[in-house]
Protein backbone atom coordinates (compact mmCIF):
# COMPACT_ATOMS: atom_id res chain seq x y z
CA UNK A 1 0.00 0.00 0.00
CA UNK A 2 1.25 3.28 -0.47
CA UNK A 3 2.11 5.27 2.36
CA UNK A 4 1.69 8.60 2.32
CA UNK A 5 4.20 11.44 4.17
CA UNK A 6 3.90 14.92 4.10
CA UNK A 7 6.77 16.06 3.20
CA UNK A 8 7.40 19.48 0.98
CA UNK A 9 9.20 19.85 -2.41
CA UNK A 10 12.68 19.67 -2.20
CA UNK A 11 15.28 20.58 -4.52
CA UNK A 12 17.80 18.65 -6.41
CA UNK A 13 21.12 19.49 -7.29
CA UNK A 14 23.32 18.33 -10.27
CA UNK A 15 26.90 19.77 -10.35
CA UNK A 16 25.57 22.11 -7.40
CA UNK A 17 22.66 23.39 -9.51
CA UNK A 18 19.40 23.13 -8.43
CA UNK A 19 15.76 22.98 -9.97
CA UNK A 20 12.53 21.98 -8.35
CA UNK A 21 11.90 18.40 -9.47
CA UNK A 22 8.31 18.21 -11.53
CA UNK A 23 7.27 15.63 -9.66
CA UNK A 24 8.64 15.89 -6.36
CA UNK A 25 5.16 16.20 -4.84
CA UNK A 26 4.53 12.75 -5.72
CA UNK A 27 8.16 11.53 -5.51
CA UNK A 28 7.56 12.59 -1.86
CA UNK A 29 4.29 11.20 -1.03
CA UNK A 30 5.21 7.60 -2.02
CA UNK A 31 6.94 5.45 0.19
CA UNK A 32 10.22 4.24 -1.88
CA UNK A 33 9.07 0.85 -2.30
CA UNK A 34 5.65 2.11 -4.01
CA UNK A 35 7.14 4.31 -6.83
CA UNK A 36 5.84 3.74 -10.21
CA UNK A 37 6.54 5.94 -12.71
CA UNK A 38 5.63 5.67 -16.88
CA UNK A 39 8.83 7.08 -18.58
CA UNK A 40 7.97 7.19 -22.94
CA UNK A 41 10.87 6.50 -24.73
CA UNK A 42 11.73 8.45 -28.02
CA UNK A 43 14.12 6.56 -30.14
CA UNK A 44 14.30 8.45 -32.77
CA UNK A 45 16.79 8.71 -35.78
CA UNK A 46 20.46 7.41 -36.09
CA UNK A 47 22.32 6.45 -33.25
CA UNK A 48 19.42 7.50 -31.10
CA UNK A 49 17.91 3.61 -30.93
CA UNK A 50 21.27 2.76 -30.11
CA UNK A 51 22.44 4.92 -26.96
CA UNK A 52 18.25 4.81 -25.94
CA UNK A 53 18.19 0.96 -25.77
CA UNK A 54 21.80 1.41 -23.81
CA UNK A 55 19.53 4.08 -21.31
CA UNK A 56 16.88 2.64 -21.08
CA UNK A 57 18.75 -0.52 -19.32
CA UNK A 58 20.58 1.50 -16.48
CA UNK A 59 17.61 3.67 -15.93
CA UNK A 60 15.88 0.33 -15.20
CA UNK A 61 18.52 -1.04 -13.07
CA UNK A 62 19.28 2.54 -11.42
CA UNK A 63 16.02 2.73 -10.42
CA UNK A 64 15.05 -0.92 -9.38
CA UNK A 65 17.94 -0.83 -6.48
CA UNK A 66 16.12 2.13 -5.06
CA UNK A 67 12.55 0.76 -5.28
CA UNK A 68 11.60 2.73 -8.44
CA UNK A 69 9.78 0.80 -10.55
CA UNK A 70 9.92 2.21 -14.20
CA UNK A 71 7.37 1.37 -17.37
CA UNK A 72 8.42 1.92 -20.75
CA UNK A 73 6.27 2.85 -23.69
CA UNK A 74 8.79 3.59 -27.13
CA UNK A 75 6.65 5.77 -29.19
CA UNK A 76 7.56 7.26 -32.94
CA UNK A 77 9.26 11.02 -33.78
CA UNK A 78 11.42 12.09 -35.92
CA UNK A 79 12.17 10.85 -39.81
CA UNK A 80 11.42 7.65 -38.20
CA UNK A 81 7.77 8.67 -37.66
CA UNK A 82 7.87 10.45 -40.92
CA UNK A 83 9.03 7.52 -43.05
CA UNK A 84 6.37 5.31 -40.67
CA UNK A 85 3.50 7.69 -40.62
CA UNK A 86 4.13 10.78 -42.42
CA UNK A 87 4.73 13.11 -39.88
CA UNK A 88 7.39 14.32 -37.49
CA UNK A 89 5.46 14.00 -34.32
CA UNK A 90 2.04 12.22 -34.13
CA UNK A 91 -0.62 12.70 -32.30
CA UNK A 92 -0.45 10.09 -30.44
CA UNK A 93 3.05 10.55 -29.76
CA UNK A 94 3.22 13.97 -28.25
CA UNK A 95 -0.50 12.51 -26.58
CA UNK A 96 2.01 9.63 -24.70
CA UNK A 97 4.49 12.05 -24.15
CA UNK A 98 2.16 14.50 -22.26
CA UNK A 99 0.53 11.15 -20.25
CA UNK A 100 3.45 9.98 -19.01
CA UNK A 101 5.90 11.37 -16.19
CA UNK A 102 9.09 11.98 -18.04
CA UNK A 103 10.46 11.05 -21.97
CA UNK A 104 13.75 10.23 -22.65
CA UNK A 105 14.90 11.34 -26.23
CA UNK A 106 17.85 9.72 -28.54
CA UNK A 107 18.34 12.42 -31.79
CA UNK A 108 16.46 12.98 -34.60
CA UNK A 109 17.59 13.78 -38.54
CA UNK A 110 19.52 12.69 -41.00
CA UNK A 111 20.63 12.87 -44.76
CA UNK A 112 17.66 11.30 -46.28
CA UNK A 113 15.10 14.31 -44.64
CA UNK A 114 17.18 16.99 -45.34
CA UNK A 115 15.51 18.32 -48.04
CA UNK A 116 12.07 17.79 -46.80
CA UNK A 117 9.79 20.56 -46.24
CA UNK A 118 9.91 22.27 -42.67
CA UNK A 119 6.63 20.78 -41.73
CA UNK A 120 7.84 17.82 -43.11
CA UNK A 121 11.52 17.92 -41.19
CA UNK A 122 12.36 15.57 -38.14
CA UNK A 123 13.48 18.76 -36.41
CA UNK A 124 10.04 20.45 -36.57
CA UNK A 125 9.20 17.22 -34.65
CA UNK A 126 11.83 17.99 -32.14
CA UNK A 127 10.42 21.76 -31.66
CA UNK A 128 6.89 20.86 -31.89
CA UNK A 129 7.46 18.41 -28.60
CA UNK A 130 9.01 20.43 -26.78
CA UNK A 131 6.74 23.34 -27.43
CA UNK A 132 3.85 20.58 -26.42
CA UNK A 133 5.11 19.53 -23.02
CA UNK A 134 6.21 23.60 -22.08
CA UNK A 135 9.88 22.79 -21.71
CA UNK A 136 11.07 26.66 -21.98
CA UNK A 137 14.23 25.81 -19.48
CA UNK A 138 17.08 23.62 -20.98
CA UNK A 139 19.52 22.70 -18.64
CA UNK A 140 23.02 21.61 -20.63
CA UNK A 141 25.65 21.25 -18.42
CA UNK A 142 28.94 21.09 -19.53
CA UNK A 143 31.87 19.49 -16.88
CA UNK A 144 35.16 18.14 -17.64
CA UNK A 145 35.43 15.10 -15.73
CA UNK A 146 39.56 14.67 -14.44
CA UNK A 147 39.09 11.14 -16.50
CA UNK A 148 38.83 12.99 -19.89
CA UNK A 149 40.78 15.96 -19.54
CA UNK A 150 42.88 14.77 -22.25
CA UNK A 151 40.56 14.37 -24.54
CA UNK A 152 39.82 18.30 -24.49
CA UNK A 153 40.95 19.66 -27.52
CA UNK A 154 41.63 23.02 -24.97
CA UNK A 155 45.06 22.92 -22.73
CA UNK A 156 45.14 20.92 -19.90
CA UNK A 157 45.43 23.86 -18.05
CA UNK A 158 42.50 25.64 -19.61
CA UNK A 159 40.09 22.85 -19.45
CA UNK A 160 40.81 20.91 -16.17
CA UNK A 161 38.45 22.00 -13.40
CA UNK A 162 35.34 23.68 -16.43
CA UNK A 163 31.90 22.96 -15.05
CA UNK A 164 29.34 25.43 -16.68
CA UNK A 165 25.70 24.94 -16.69
CA UNK A 166 24.12 26.80 -19.83
CA UNK A 167 20.50 27.73 -19.58
CA UNK A 168 19.12 27.93 -22.66
CA UNK A 169 15.70 29.31 -23.51
CA UNK A 170 14.14 26.46 -25.40
CA UNK A 171 10.57 27.54 -26.72
CA UNK A 172 10.68 30.66 -28.02
CA UNK A 173 13.14 33.72 -29.85
CA UNK A 174 13.75 33.05 -33.68
CA UNK A 175 13.73 29.42 -33.65
CA UNK A 176 9.73 29.58 -32.63
CA UNK A 177 8.14 32.38 -34.34
CA UNK A 178 5.07 30.34 -34.73
CA UNK A 179 3.05 32.55 -32.40
CA UNK A 180 4.32 35.69 -33.48
CA UNK A 181 2.48 35.46 -36.71
CA UNK A 182 -0.59 38.44 -36.96
CA UNK A 183 -3.44 38.07 -38.59
CA UNK A 184 -4.02 39.51 -42.25
CA UNK A 185 -2.99 42.50 -43.35
CA UNK A 186 0.52 42.48 -42.32
CA UNK A 187 0.87 44.81 -39.16
CA UNK A 188 3.47 48.02 -39.46
CA UNK A 189 6.59 46.95 -38.28
CA UNK A 190 6.69 49.00 -34.84
CA UNK A 191 3.38 47.05 -34.57
CA UNK A 192 4.99 43.41 -35.51
CA UNK A 193 7.48 44.34 -33.21
CA UNK A 194 5.23 45.19 -30.31
CA UNK A 195 3.55 41.58 -30.54
CA UNK A 196 7.23 39.91 -30.99
CA UNK A 197 7.87 41.76 -27.55
CA UNK A 198 4.68 41.24 -25.79
CA UNK A 199 5.75 37.47 -26.04
CA UNK A 200 9.34 38.00 -25.23
CA UNK A 201 9.05 39.83 -22.11
CA UNK A 202 7.07 36.87 -20.11
CA UNK A 203 9.74 34.67 -21.30
CA UNK A 204 12.90 36.44 -20.38
CA UNK A 205 11.36 36.65 -16.98
CA UNK A 206 11.07 33.21 -16.61
CA UNK A 207 14.15 31.56 -17.99
CA UNK A 208 15.74 33.96 -16.15
CA UNK A 209 14.17 33.16 -12.93
CA UNK A 210 15.19 29.36 -13.77
CA UNK A 211 18.63 30.14 -14.51
CA UNK A 212 19.28 33.15 -11.45
CA UNK A 213 18.08 29.70 -9.28
CA UNK A 214 20.34 27.47 -11.02
CA UNK A 215 23.05 30.11 -9.83
CA UNK A 216 22.27 30.59 -6.65
CA UNK A 217 22.49 26.93 -5.86
CA UNK A 218 25.68 26.80 -8.32
CA UNK A 219 28.61 29.29 -7.42
CA UNK A 220 26.55 32.55 -7.14
CA UNK A 221 27.63 34.00 -10.65
CA UNK A 222 25.63 33.80 -14.01
CA UNK A 223 26.14 35.45 -17.30
CA UNK A 224 23.74 36.80 -19.10
CA UNK A 225 24.43 36.06 -23.26
CA UNK A 226 23.41 38.68 -25.46
CA UNK A 227 23.92 41.08 -28.48
CA UNK A 228 22.20 43.47 -26.80
CA UNK A 229 24.58 46.19 -28.89
CA UNK A 230 22.71 45.36 -32.19
CA UNK A 231 19.94 43.42 -31.49
CA UNK A 232 16.20 44.98 -29.94
CA UNK A 233 15.06 41.55 -28.43
CA UNK A 234 18.48 41.80 -26.67
CA UNK A 235 17.89 44.89 -25.48
CA UNK A 236 14.68 44.06 -23.83
CA UNK A 237 16.34 40.61 -22.82
CA UNK A 238 19.03 42.56 -21.00
CA UNK A 239 16.54 45.07 -19.30
CA UNK A 240 14.67 42.22 -18.44
CA UNK A 241 17.26 39.86 -16.86
CA UNK A 242 18.46 43.11 -14.70
CA UNK A 243 15.19 43.67 -13.52
CA UNK A 244 14.88 39.98 -12.22
CA UNK A 245 18.16 40.39 -10.93
CA UNK A 246 16.89 42.34 -8.16
CA UNK A 247 15.05 39.16 -6.93
CA UNK A 248 18.02 37.48 -6.53
CA UNK A 249 21.07 40.17 -4.71
CA UNK A 250 23.01 36.71 -3.65
CA UNK A 251 23.76 36.08 -7.21
CA UNK A 252 25.82 38.12 -9.06
CA UNK A 253 24.86 39.16 -12.85
CA UNK A 254 27.12 39.48 -15.44
CA UNK A 255 26.01 40.29 -19.17
CA UNK A 256 28.36 39.49 -22.15
CA UNK A 257 27.62 40.15 -26.19
CA UNK A 258 27.32 36.25 -28.05
CA UNK A 259 30.40 36.82 -30.36
CA UNK A 260 32.63 37.78 -27.12
CA UNK A 261 31.23 34.92 -25.51
CA UNK A 262 31.97 32.61 -27.85
CA UNK A 263 35.57 33.46 -27.61
CA UNK A 264 35.96 33.37 -23.82
CA UNK A 265 34.45 30.09 -23.98
CA UNK A 266 37.57 28.66 -25.34
CA UNK A 267 40.09 31.66 -23.97
CA UNK A 268 39.12 31.04 -20.48
CA UNK A 269 36.24 28.69 -20.09
CA UNK A 270 36.80 28.47 -15.84
CA UNK A 271 35.30 32.21 -15.71
CA UNK A 272 31.79 30.76 -16.62
CA UNK A 273 29.56 29.57 -13.57
CA UNK A 274 26.31 29.50 -15.14
CA UNK A 275 25.30 31.17 -18.38
CA UNK A 276 21.69 32.21 -19.40
CA UNK A 277 20.76 33.05 -23.01
CA UNK A 278 18.58 32.78 -25.69
CA UNK A 279 17.65 29.93 -28.23
CA UNK A 280 19.46 30.10 -30.41
CA UNK A 281 22.31 31.42 -28.71
CA UNK A 282 21.97 28.28 -26.02
CA UNK A 283 22.17 25.96 -29.20
CA UNK A 284 25.51 27.18 -30.49
CA UNK A 285 27.07 28.03 -27.35
CA UNK A 286 26.30 24.62 -25.57
CA UNK A 287 27.77 22.98 -28.70
CA UNK A 288 30.99 25.14 -28.46
CA UNK A 289 30.70 24.35 -24.20
CA UNK A 290 30.38 19.93 -25.16
CA UNK A 291 33.94 19.97 -26.79
CA UNK A 292 35.81 21.50 -23.79
CA UNK A 293 34.66 18.49 -22.06
CA UNK A 294 36.15 16.21 -24.47
CA UNK A 295 33.38 15.37 -26.50
CA UNK A 296 29.35 16.39 -27.64
CA UNK A 297 29.03 12.52 -26.71
CA UNK A 298 29.40 13.41 -22.95
CA UNK A 299 26.59 16.34 -22.88
CA UNK A 300 23.14 15.43 -21.46
CA UNK A 301 20.21 17.76 -20.70
CA UNK A 302 17.11 18.33 -19.12
CA UNK A 303 14.20 20.36 -20.47
CA UNK A 304 11.52 21.44 -17.97
CA UNK A 305 8.68 23.71 -17.70
CA UNK A 306 5.72 24.59 -15.50
CA UNK A 307 4.32 21.89 -15.16
CA UNK A 308 4.08 18.34 -16.46
CA UNK A 309 6.61 16.07 -17.75
CA UNK A 310 10.41 16.89 -18.48
CA UNK A 311 12.23 16.14 -21.71
CA UNK A 312 15.65 14.66 -21.48
CA UNK A 313 17.88 14.07 -23.78
CA UNK A 314 21.61 14.02 -25.39
CA UNK A 315 22.85 17.46 -27.01
CA UNK A 316 24.57 15.23 -29.66
CA UNK A 317 22.62 14.98 -33.17
CA UNK A 318 21.71 11.71 -34.72
CA UNK A 319 25.19 11.22 -36.29
CA UNK A 320 23.97 8.97 -39.68
CA UNK A 321 27.97 8.48 -40.67
CA UNK A 322 28.21 6.17 -37.89
CA UNK A 323 24.21 5.10 -37.21
CA UNK A 324 24.06 1.25 -36.56
CA UNK A 325 28.21 0.72 -36.03
CA UNK A 326 27.76 0.10 -32.56
CA UNK A 327 30.56 3.03 -32.14
CA UNK A 328 28.34 6.31 -30.65
CA UNK A 329 28.98 7.20 -27.00
CA UNK A 330 25.93 6.01 -25.34
CA UNK A 331 26.95 8.43 -22.05
CA UNK A 332 25.26 11.54 -23.03
CA UNK A 333 21.76 9.67 -23.23
CA UNK A 334 22.88 7.62 -19.62
CA UNK A 335 23.47 10.73 -17.99
CA UNK A 336 20.46 12.28 -19.28
CA UNK A 337 18.39 9.11 -18.15
CA UNK A 338 20.63 10.48 -14.22
CA UNK A 339 19.16 13.46 -15.30
CA UNK A 340 15.33 12.54 -15.69
CA UNK A 341 15.49 10.68 -12.00
CA UNK A 342 16.91 13.41 -10.69
CA UNK A 343 15.22 16.72 -11.95
CA UNK A 344 11.73 14.23 -13.16
CA UNK A 345 11.28 12.24 -10.54
CA UNK A 346 12.74 13.56 -8.10
CA UNK A 347 14.82 10.21 -7.46
CA UNK A 348 17.78 11.73 -6.32
CA UNK A 349 19.91 8.66 -5.37
CA UNK A 350 19.07 6.58 -8.39
CA UNK A 351 20.20 9.86 -10.16
CA UNK A 352 23.47 9.69 -8.18
CA UNK A 353 23.93 5.57 -8.88
CA UNK A 354 24.30 6.18 -12.46
CA UNK A 355 26.85 9.38 -12.64
CA UNK A 356 28.49 6.93 -9.84
CA UNK A 357 28.59 4.43 -12.28
CA UNK A 358 29.41 6.52 -15.27
CA UNK A 359 32.39 7.85 -13.39
CA UNK A 360 33.58 4.08 -12.30
CA UNK A 361 33.13 3.18 -15.49
CA UNK A 362 35.94 5.54 -17.27
CA UNK A 363 37.81 5.34 -14.07
CA UNK A 364 38.28 1.61 -15.75
CA UNK A 365 39.63 3.12 -18.71
CA UNK A 366 36.65 2.28 -21.24
CA UNK A 367 36.28 4.63 -23.86
CA UNK A 368 34.24 5.09 -27.12
CA UNK A 369 36.01 6.17 -30.51
CA UNK A 370 34.94 10.09 -29.69
CA UNK A 371 36.90 10.19 -26.07
CA UNK A 372 39.88 7.35 -27.11
CA UNK A 373 43.09 8.24 -25.68
CA UNK A 374 46.43 6.12 -25.97
CA UNK A 375 46.58 3.46 -23.07
CA UNK A 376 42.62 2.96 -22.71
CA UNK A 377 40.50 0.36 -23.76
CA UNK A 378 38.37 1.56 -27.04
CA UNK A 379 34.76 -0.04 -26.83
CA UNK A 380 31.51 0.38 -28.71
CA UNK A 381 27.98 1.60 -27.66
CA UNK A 382 26.92 -1.97 -26.32
CA UNK A 383 29.74 -2.69 -24.37
CA UNK A 384 29.77 1.11 -22.91
CA UNK A 385 26.54 0.23 -21.36
CA UNK A 386 27.19 -3.33 -20.39
CA UNK A 387 30.76 -1.39 -18.47
CA UNK A 388 28.28 0.98 -17.19
CA UNK A 389 25.64 -1.60 -15.84
CA UNK A 390 28.12 -4.02 -14.58
CA UNK A 391 29.22 -1.21 -12.20
CA UNK A 392 25.76 -0.14 -11.40
CA UNK A 393 25.23 -3.76 -10.18
CA UNK A 394 28.19 -4.29 -8.22
CA UNK A 395 26.95 -0.96 -5.69
CA UNK A 396 25.16 -2.12 -2.96
C1 LIG B 1 19.76 20.72 -30.14
C2 LIG B 1 19.59 20.51 -31.62
C3 LIG B 1 18.19 20.95 -32.01
C4 LIG B 1 18.04 22.42 -31.67
C5 LIG B 1 17.85 20.70 -33.49
C6 LIG B 1 18.05 19.26 -33.89
C7 LIG B 1 16.44 21.13 -33.79
O1 LIG B 1 20.58 21.17 -32.32
O2 LIG B 1 19.01 20.13 -29.35
O3 LIG B 1 20.67 21.46 -29.75
O4 LIG B 1 18.37 23.29 -32.46
O5 LIG B 1 17.59 22.69 -30.56
MG1 LIG C 1 22.09 21.94 -31.08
Amino acid sequence: MTQLQAAPLKTLSFSGAAVRPRHATATFRCSAAARSYSITLLPGDGIGPEVVAVAKDVLSVAGAKEGVELRFREMLMGGAALDAVGVPLPDETLAAARASDAVLLGAIGGYKWDNNEKHLKPETGLLNIRAGLGVFANLRPATVLPQLVDASTLKKEVAEGVDIMVVRELTGGIVDLRHFSAPPPPPPPDKLQLIFYKRLYPQIDCIARVAFEVARKRGGNLCSVDKANVLEASMLWRKRVTAIASEFPDVELSHMYVDNASMQLVWNPKQFDTIVTNNSYGDILSDEASMITGSIGMLPSASVGESGPGLFEPIHGSAPDIAGQDKANPLATILSAAMLLKYGLGAENAAKRIETAVTETLDSGFRTGDIYSPGTTLVGCKRMGEEVLKALESQK
